[in-house]
C-alpha cells in the first residue's frame, strides 16, 4: 500500500500550503519526496509511552507532525509572528522528525548520532538548490527542538522561534490533548496561556 496517498499525505499538504514563500513551501515539497519512506508510516512512540493515542501506530509520527504545525502556526499567531519567520517554523516543524529513524545514506552523519541533526546532512543537495541561507535557518530550528533534552548545549534553544519550535512539538507530544480544535482553539485556553513563556 503506497502510505504517500493516505489521509494523513492530504492534511500534511493542507499545512505545507500553509507556508506562504513559493521556495520555501518548494523546498518543503521536495525534501518530502526524498523522505526515508519510514516517515509515512511509523508510530511517533515506538514504546507508546511519550505520545498521545493518536500519534501511535500507522501513520502516527505523520499525524504528530501535523499537530505539532498546528500548535507551531497558534503560537505564532499569538506571537504576532507574520512572514518569513513564520514560514520558517511551519518549515521546520514539517521536516522535524523526518529522519526520526535515522538515515543510511549521509556522510558523517555521526557528528550528531540524533535525529534532530539529520536533516541538515540529509536535504543538503536540496537546501543548495533552493534556499542556501534560508534553508540554514530551518536547519537550525530543527537542530534544537529537542530543547532541554537536548544533549548538546549548543543545541538548547535561544531564540523566540526555536523557542516555538521546541514548544509545539514538546505539546504535540504530551499525552493528554485538549479536547479543542486545538488549531483554532489554543490561543483561548487560559492554561496554555499561562505555559507560554517566550
Ligand atoms: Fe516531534
Amino acid at each position: 500500500m503506497d502510505r504517500t496517498k493516505t489521509k494523513e499525505k492530504e492534511e500534511l499538504n493542507e499545512r505545507i500550503s500553509l507556508i506562504e514563500n513559493g521556495i520555501i513551501k518548494t523546498f518543503v515539497i521536495e525534501c518530502l519526496n526524498i523522505t526515508p519512506k519510514y516517515f509515512w508510516r511509523i508510530p511517533a512512540s515506538s514504546s507508546g509511552m511519550y505520545h498521545p493515542v493518536i500519534s501511535l501506530g500507522i501513520g502516527g509520527l505523520v499525524r504528530h507532525t501535523i499537530k505539532a504545525v498546528d500548535y507551531g502556526v497558534s503560537l505564532c499567531e499569538k506571537n504576532s509572528i507574520l512572514g518569513l519567520t513564520r514560514d520558517k517554523i511551519i518549515a521546520s516543524l514539517i521536516l522535524h522528525d523526518t529522519c526520526k529513524a535515522g538515515v543510511k545514506d549521509v556522510e558523517n552523519h555521526s557528528d550528531y548520532p540524533v535525529h534532530a541533526y539529520l536533516p541538515r546532512k540529509y536535504y543538503k543537495k536540496i537546501a543548495e538548490k533552493f534556499l542556501p541561507k534560508i534553508s540554514n535557518e530551518i536547519f537550525d530550528l530543527i537542530d534544537s527542538h529537542m530543547g532541554e533534552w537536548s544533549e548538546y548545549p549548543e543545541k538548547i534553544p535561544e531564540t523566540r522561534e526555536q523557542k516555538i519550535v521546541h514548544f509545539a512539538d514538546y505539546l504535540a507530544s504530551r499525552k493528554n490533548q485538549p479536547i479543542l480544535d486545538y488549531s483554532k482553539d489554543i490561543k483561548s485556553l487560559e492554561t496554555y496561556d499561562k505555559l507560554i513563556i517566550l
